[in-house]
């Protein structure tokens, strides 16, 4: 799929629901559990009013005014169409790229750099191909200046968390897809961050494995509690994982719409077969096939 670009009068062509989406998604006060469910205490990340512009003034408008705000251990994830800025938007959460304009909060402390709160999984395998499965998930809690006993037992828990530890010393290049992007998502929880950033860490597996890894995720989430930004192009992993589904504009990109998924966990893969999945599938690929529509 190639860029897409929307332009302002497509905007007025959003339906009243989407609309009525689109404003609760640009509330500030919007998360994504009841009152009473411990997950509504608290924001952990919260952007606000973030513009990118790539290169000068004539450059890229990637991202335009977009705020969200994820809360404490929740799941949420972000949808919308090639090209909309969604990389944009976890490079920036992530320090890796600056703002144009508006703000990252992390536990109220603005994000200018990379730090060890924020923990990232691309698409790309992005191990250190020099170093084992061991060193790779060692490297963030050595870095904290961890001692060696320490980083042992917390290196060992995450391998045994994501079933690798008879592969332990192995180095990359021996593994598996879906084993690489597992030591990706152990080395990221190693370093205990407050937010998890994941640019479609299973794009690139194939559909059984992506299967296993979406339930490793979930399993490992549940158990750890962690905040997750997550962006997939894959409508039914959105609806899997997530506790809310953000839909984004295409290009420049803004926060389109709020979809809430009260489908109960632990929720089994066959899920996806279920009426109110369906339904909820079907709004959000309403929702994007509106972008793609108005930008041919
Ligand atoms: N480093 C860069 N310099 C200039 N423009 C860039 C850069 N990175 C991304 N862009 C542009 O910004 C826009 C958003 O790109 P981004 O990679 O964030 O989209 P995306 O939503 O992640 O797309 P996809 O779903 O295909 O991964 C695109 O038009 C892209 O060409
Ligand atoms: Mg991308």
């Amino acid at each position: 799929m190639g860029s897409l670009i929307l332009n302002a009068s497509s905007q007025t062509a959003v339906g009243s629901r989407a609309m009525s989406e689109s404003i609760k998604a640009n509330n500030p006060a919007g998360t994504a559990h009841a009152a009473g469910d411990p997950r509504s205490a608290g924001t952990t990340m919260a952007i606000e009013d973030v513009t990118l512009r790539y290169g000068d003034a004539n450059g890229v408008l990637a991202l335009d005014d977009v705020s969200l705000k994820v809360a404490k251990n929740e799941f949420c994830v972000i949808v919308g169409p090639s090209g909309c800025g969604k990389s944009s938007l976890l490079y920036l959460a992530a320090g890796l790229n600056d703002v144009t304009s508006g703000t990252i909060k992390v536990d109220g402390r603005e994000v200018i750099e990379p730090g060890p709160d924020r923990g990232m999984v691309f698409q790309s395998y992005t191990l250190f191909p020099w170093l084992t499965v061991r060193a790779n998930i060692e490297y963030g809690p050595k870095r904290k200046g961890l001692p060696a006993e320490q980083r042992r037992q917390i290196v060992d828990q995450y391998l045994d968390e994501v079933g690798l530890a008879p592969f332990a010393d192995h180095y990359p290049a021996q593994l598996s897809g879906g084993m690489k992007q597992r030591v990706a998502i152990a080395r990221a929880l190693a370093n205990d961050p407050a937010v998890l950033l994941m640019d479609e860490p299973f794009g690139a597996l194939d559909s059984q494995t992506r299967g296993t890894m979406q339930k490793l995720l979930l399993r490992v989430w549940e158990r750890q509690q962690k905040t997750v930004l997550f962006v997939t192009h894959d409508i039914d992993e959105a609806l899997v994982l997530g506790d809310r589904v953000l839909v984004m504009t295409a290009r420049p990109g803004k926060i389109k719409a709020e979809i809430k998924v009260d489908i109960p966990r632990p929720r089994s893969m066959d899920v996806i077969l279920e009426p109110d999945f369906i339904a909820l599938k079907r709004r959000i690929l309403g929702l994007l096939h509106d972008e793609i529509d108005e930008d041919h």
